[in-house]
């Protein structure tokens, strides 16, 4: 007869993007709701999950060697701990994944995490290798957020899935059909979080801005088609949208207390003109609440290359966004997603890359080496770019764009900004002399999502405060600043903020 195995700790390891990192804190939530408490590190807990990404191959490998550290590491001292494997990677793999790990217990995926508790519970009670991870077939999207611990900031789920496909990309096959909740559920959702301390939301999806397209239960508002200068494939006439869920937030009494509203990911054939228009300033009809920063992925600079990558738009019309972007919100802080060396790139698709990195003048970007990924329709090319060329590509990128970074974080210099304060800086070095004593460096980002350190020697807790700094130096990766004093914070309702705790018990790895 089996044994019953001991499942009173957890630990989760989480790979990927903000989705993986916003399904972990499902996960914490649903075990401690069991109650299961965090244990400090994965060599004492009882049960070890792994959140796997799939998005390049290198993503897989660091996921299932983790499983291989984690079990070597349990054998060497004796422990039998539950160890389970989800995310991407769970809902790609399945059964294959315990043939590269006999050892592990449990595989689930990404539409099937509310079913953790049964799965423990299965495994528990002595049963292996079990599956979950069916995708849920119904077009109806319909939850509520759950973070682990108090919290100012919360990721927000409003729709998943991706119907893009673009040609490089394993997303739709991980995430499946595009879903959204609707935008009544959402704002309820919002107001038990600000209720509970939470000030700044990150609306989350793989395509936010497609929010409500061929959502059946939406009919009770009265939403008009959106209109996009380079193509339309969003939410139709009759749908709710993405630019009516914003104004929502913004009008909901409820909300008074959230601060900020920021959201990612996005797609360039879904970012409406009426989505610009939410970033005038508020007394030109803009959004008092949207965080003046947007991370819009274009992937790359030559429209060749758009073409083959599926993206379904050309360039010219993605820098005439950004221009009229830019022109309302003159502040606004942009990131990008970017692949090198994707299938036929030739030095001259690279440079035009690198020549819209001059025109956008990114605050920041997410750059990476092409990656066939099987299944999708590029790994039928040739992936002809060789690795030497990828990488030499990826460093002539990143050094252009720190150069550019530098330049734009510098222009900040002397500047008041707002800060929502995230927790200590993970390097103290800014203190020195008598600073070090009393005083310890504190890290947030501004509100065009630039980070920012400064040094305070208050007494009282400081994460999750709003606070004002003056900047005072400046580098490519990050700010420096001063505290100033906040007239806005008690008016926002941050001294009435419970105790928040630090930012999440487990480990994430980008
Ligand atoms: N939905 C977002 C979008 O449309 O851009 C994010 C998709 S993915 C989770 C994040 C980024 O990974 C993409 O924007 C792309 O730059 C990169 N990526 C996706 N597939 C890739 C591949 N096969 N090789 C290299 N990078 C890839
Ligand atoms: Fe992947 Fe393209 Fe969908 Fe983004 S829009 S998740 S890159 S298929
Ligand atoms: Fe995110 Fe990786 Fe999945 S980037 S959606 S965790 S494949």
């Amino acid at each position: 007869m089996s044994q019953k195995r001991q499942a009173k700790s957890f630990y989760v390891k989480t790979f990927g993007c903000q989705m993986n990192v916003a399904d972990s804190e499902r996960m914490m939530s649903l075990l401690a709701e069991q109650g299961m408490t965090a244990a400090p590190s994965a060599d004492q807990a009882d049960v070890i999950l792994i959140n796997g990404c799939t998005v390049r191959e290198k993503a897989v490998h660091k996921a299932v060697s983790q499983l291989g550290v984690y079990h070597h590491e349990a054998k060497g001292s004796q422990r039998a701990p539950i160890i389970g494997i989800g995310g991407c990677v769970g809902q790609l793999e399945k059964n294959a994944l315990f043939k590269r790990a006999p050892y592990l217990d449990f595989v689930f995926g990404t539409d099937t995490i509310d079913n953790l508790p049964e799965m423990l519970s299965r495994v528990a009670n002595g049963e292996r290798h079990i599956v979950y991870a069916d995708f849920d077939k119904s077009m109806d999207y319909s939850t509520e957020t759950k973070v682990y611990g108090a919290k100012a900031q919360a990721f927000v789920n409003i729709m998943k899935g991706c119907d893009k496909y673009c040609t490089y990309c394993i997303v739709p096959f991980t995430r499946g059909k595009e879903k959204s909740r609707t935008i009544d559920e959402v704002l309820s959702d919002l107001a038990r979080l600000v209720a509970t301390g939470v000030r700044e939301i990150t609306l989350l999806g793989q395509n936010v801005n497609s929010f409500g397209k061929g959502n059946p239960n939406t009919k009770n508002r009265s939403p008009v088609e959106l209109h996009n200068r380079i193509g339309k494939v969003g939410p139709r006439e009759g749908e709710e949208n993405f630019p009516m869920l914003l104004r929502a937030i913004e009008e909901d009494p409820r909300l008074s207390k959230l601060r900020w509203i920021r959201f990612t990911s996005s797609h360039p054939l879904d970012f409406s003109d009426e989505l610009i228009e939410c970033y005038a300033p508020p007394e030109k009809g803009g959004l008092s609440k949207l965080a003046p920063h947007l991370h819009l992925p274009v992937q790359s600079g030559s429209n060749a290359v758009l073409q083959k990558m599926g993206r379904h738009h050309k360039i010219e019309g993605y820098v005439e966004q950004m221009d009229r972007l830019r022109e309302i919100c003159p502040d606004v802080g942009l990131s990008t997603d970017l692949i090198v060396g994707f299938p036929t790139e030739t030095d001259a698709d690279f440079q035009q890359t690198l020549d819209l990195l001059d025109r956008v003048q990114y605050d920041n970007i997410y750059a990476f080496a092409y990656s066939p990924r099987p299944g999708t329709r590029a790994a039928k090319l040739q992936d002809d770019v060789p690795a030497a060329v990828k990488n030499e590509r990826l460093n002539i990128l990143l050094k252009r764009q720190l150069e550019i970074a530098e330049k734009r974080y510098a222009s900040r210099i002397g500047r008041e900004m707002e800060l929502l304060v995230e927790g200590q800086a993970r390097h103290q070095n800014l203190l020195h002399g008598a600073d070090a004593t009393n005083s310890k460096v504190w890290t947030g980002h501004t509100p065009c999502g630039r980070v920012c350190n400064f040094i305070s020697d208050s007494p009282r807790p400081l994460i999750g405060r709003f606070v004002r700094v003056k900047i005072t130096a400046a580098t490519s990766l990050s700010l420096t600043g001063e505290l100033v004093h906040d007239p806005f914070e008690a008016e926002r309702g941050g001294d009435a903020l419970p105790p928040l705790s630090e930012p999440i018990s487990s480990e994430i790895v980008r």
